[in-house]
């Protein structure tokens, strides 16, 4: 059979495709017609279910070389040696809207970066701003609910997201970030990237540091103003990125760290384990360690952007989780999601597989045996004959064991613990967005203040004022500005 013949799934030779078999010029259709019937049912198939949130997304592939080795706080492999680099695969993304919405919405901007180091996937899921609306998971479906679209309508509705805003004032910070002239980027290439999250670091000696992950856009901050983003093609981030690539003109962020030792925590002004707050750079100073490069884009949007699975969970030996309440949901959150949507067996699809030997024994599920990536032959035979259960009495013929040596250090506890429902109703929330607020000037704060009451105004009398009363404990100009214009 000549490589330019057409074939069935199954690979035998199809000799027509634009008419189906038929009884006569004018009759119905037979049941031979098994080929029509597989074109339309895998059309049928053609979709998996989108993501609960960050649906709109464009990702490329790059790379992360480090500049100074980190082997004093991280065994981490790939944080040991200066010029090292690990490919890596980026994901950006809006957060609210469906996988055809616009590009150029006020929303964060996902940055999720999967590392593909020689032991295992590290993945990095933040977005671009230092801190998030919560810092409970359990609000989180409450926060996404209010942010889409409304259940009647399917509008979006600001009224509604000011309405869970004024009801959570953990949520000004992040907030007063989404309304400022930062809200909408200008480009996926023209914005910083974040880690958010406390996550951590342990080195050979088993002590352990608390961690913030920055990256510095090398191409400058460039935003729009809601009437520039109006008139911006729906897909124009998504463009600009893969032109840019394809061009040769490869984007790159400079990658910094801020480190606190773990014994810090204790006695830290703010929680650092609140994901609503940010650490003073002068109290912990942004540390560079490389830098980040994307220089290739996917060949299949399909097959690696949509199928691409990031977790917080994929973490590697030097780097760990944090007392983090919201992290630890997302540990559990992002892999359950996965294999809603994409199956068991996510991790053997290229994009997903490992760069190194992957040895354990899990076995079938739908697409068991995927990717020769994948640990190799045995993967793409679903590990072959090789033994199913552990302990077993082939270890010593080289079946895989658990290794001590990647023991993690115990996470520790802060404080003397008791277990019950934590209440943080009295935590400042006000100073950080506050003193974000004096950073601005004076055409920033009006574009602020012009941002939030386009929605605000569309909200309650009774949602405005608890609003209003939140920007005033912020920031007495704050509040005054918004008060001033919504009654304007
Ligand atoms: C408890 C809080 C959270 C929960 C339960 C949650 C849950 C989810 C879920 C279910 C997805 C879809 C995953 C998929 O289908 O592949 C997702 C995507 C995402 N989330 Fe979260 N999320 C939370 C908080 C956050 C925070 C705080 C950030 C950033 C700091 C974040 C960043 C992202 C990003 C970037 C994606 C898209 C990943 C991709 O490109 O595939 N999320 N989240």
């Amino acid at each position: 059979m000549a490589k330019t013949t057409l074939t069935t799934s199954s690979g035998a030779p199809v000799s027509e495709d634009n008419n189906s078999i038929s009884v006569g010029q004018r009759g119905p259709l037979t049941y031979d017609n098994h080929y029509l019937f597989e074109k339309l049912a895998h059309f049928n198939r053609e979709r998996i279910p989108e993501r609960v949130v960050h649906a709109r997304g464009t990702g490329a592939y790059g790379s992360f070389t480090l500049s100074k080795s980190l082997s004093d706080f991280s065994i981490a492999s790939f944080l040991q040696t200066p010029g090292d680099k690990t490919e890596v695969f980026l994901r950006f993304s809006t957060v609210g809207g469906g996988q055809d919405s616009s590009d150029y919405a006020r929303d964060p901007r996902g940055f999720a970066v999967k590392f593909y180091t020689d032991q295992g996937n590290f993945d990095l899921v933040g977005n671009n701003t230092p801190v998030f609306f919560l810092n409970d998971p359990i609000k989180f479906p409450d926060f996404v609910h209010s942010q889409k679209k409304d259940p009647r309508t399917n509008l979006p509705n600001p009224a509604k997201m000011f309405e869970f805003w004024a009801n959570h004032p953990q949520s000004l910070h992040q907030m007063t970030i989404l309304m400022s002239d930062r809200g909408i980027p200008y480009s996926l290439r023209h914005m910083h990237g974040f880690g958010s999250h406390t996550l951590s670091f342990w080195n050979k000696a088993g002590e352990r540091f608390w961690v913030k992950w920055h990256f510095k856009t090398d191409q400058g901050i460039k935003t729009l103003t809601e009437e520039e983003a109006v008139k911006m093609s729906p897909f124009g981030a998504q463009q600009d990125l893969v032109e840019s690539i394809d061009k040769g003109d490869f984007p790159s962020w400079t990658v910094k760290v801020q480190i606190m030792p773990e014994a810090e925590a204790r006695s830290y002004s703010v929680n650092p384990f609140d994901l609503t707050k940010v650490w003073s750079h002068k109290d912990y100073p942004l540390i560079e360690i490389g830098k980040l490069e994307l220089n290739r884009n996917v060949d299949n949007y399909f097959a690696e952007t949509e199928q691409a699975a990031f977790a917080p969970s994929n973490l590697v030996p030097g780097i760990g989780a944090s007392p983090d309440k919201m992290l630890q949901a997302r540990l559990l959150a992002y892999q359950d999601a996965h294999r809603y949507r994409v199956g068991a067996n996510v991790n053997q699809i290229p994009v997903n597989a490992p760069r190194c030997p992957v040895q354990h024994y899990q076995r079938d599920g739908a697409f068991a045996g995927m990717c020769p990536a994948h640990g190799g032959e045995l993967a793409t035979n679903n590990q072959g004959a090789g033994i199913n259960f552990y302990p077993n009495d082939q270890i010593h013929q080289g079946e895989p064991a658990p290794d001590a040596q990647f023991t993690a250090p115990p996470m520790p506890v802060l404080e003397d613990a008791w277990i019950g429902h934590h209440d943080q109703s009295d935590e400042d929330y006000f100073s950080q967005a506050g003193d974000l607020y004096r950073l601005m000037s004076d055409h920033q704060k009006q574009q602020l203040v012009s941002n939030i009451v386009g929605g605000l105004s569309m909200a309650t009398e009774s949602v405005q004022a608890r609003m209003v009363e939140q920007f005033t404990k912020a920031d007495a100009d704050y509040g005054s500005r918004v008060s001033s214009a919504l009654k304007a």
